[in-house]
């Protein structure tokens, strides 16, 4: 039985067109735009779907009195399935005086959630701050599938080498080739970035990547396999983030781009909904 979040709207429809039971819930704001919840029905387990896209801070609230209230009403068993986990990227303190932002926002979702499931989190070593069961699911399957027709021949390949791995799970899914970008020094004043140890020409390539906010990472990776004669250039990314116009960069860049449905964006192409019935 799921109880669907605000950040899990955009997932209900299909979520029940596959079979999935959703627990009524009331949602809403007060006037000063505090939340209000309240769970409608009963039952002794359930999991929460909801991803804590912009305006993020509510959204985790929202995820808490959730939690709360389930608890309240006697819920004894509570999964939280947070597709896109906001602060995630705040993994490390790089200034004295900062938080490790998603262990605040884990320990918090922990005091009321006994697993906590997040797709492609932005550094998996961070799901040890939960201090229940946490999984990080892949997408790998879902955005193989989607890109599986265009790709007969093709490369997958991560923008840096801390991304291989997520290439290396959509390449095996796929039975393709894969390999990264990386910096090398050609000379004391060049340094020359360029898929390791694979040529691109003539090849249709997927890049892979956890998220795409501003679209830079994207907008270069492509602009050098353009110059190496790579043949479509396709982008499957698992978080939307997307700044003001980046959408419209990336796309202009590339020859499609498609990202997973964690944030409902225009081009949130790659439905997440099996797996989430999977868990
Ligand atoms: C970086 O470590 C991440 O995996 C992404 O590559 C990065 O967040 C993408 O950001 P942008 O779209 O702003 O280049």
């Amino acid at each position: 039985m799921f109880v669907i979040g605000s950040g899990g709207r955009h997932l209900e429809g299909e979520l029940r067109k596959l079979g999935g039971e959703i627990l009524s819930v009331e949602l809403k704001k007060f006037p000063d735009g505090e939340k209000y919840v309240r769970i409608l029905g009963s039952g002794k387990e359930v999991t929460v779907v909801s991803s804590t896209f912009a305006p993020q801070d509510e959204k985790i609230v929202e995820l808490l009195l959730l939690g709360d209230a389930l608890r309240e009403k006697g819920f004894k068993k509570l999964r939280a399935v947070v597709p896109y986990l906001a602060y995630s990227r705040q993994d490390r303190v790089t200034k004295e005086g900062e938080p490790i932002s998603v262990r605040a926002v884990m320990r918090a979702l922990g005091l009321y959630y006994d697993e906590l499931y997040v797709f492609d989190i932005h550094n998996p070593e961070t799901l040890r701050f939960f201090p229940g069961k946490a999984v990080n699911v892949s997408p790998a399957r879902v955005i193989a599938n989607y890109f599986r027709k265009k790709l007969d021949d093709g490369i997958v390949l991560a923008p840096d080498r801390g991304a291989l791995g997520r290439a290396r799970a959509v390449a095996e899914e796929l039975g393709l080739e894969y390999s990264h970008f990386e910096k090398r020094r050609v000379s004391p004043t060049e340094v020359e970035i360029r898929p390791v140890d694979i040529n691109v020409q003539n090849k249709n390539v997927l890049i892979v990547d956890d998220i795409i906010s501003t679209g830079g990472t994207m907008i270069k990776a492509a602009g050098i396999l353009r110059k190496l004669g790579a043949r479509k250039i396709f982008v499957g990314v698992t978080h939307g983030v997307f700044v003001e116009g980046a959408i419209e960069k990336v796309n202009k860049a590339v020859d499609e781009l498609a990202v997973t449905n964690t944030i409902p964006t225009s081009v949130s192409r790659i439905s997440i909904v099996p797996e989430i019935l999977l868990l």
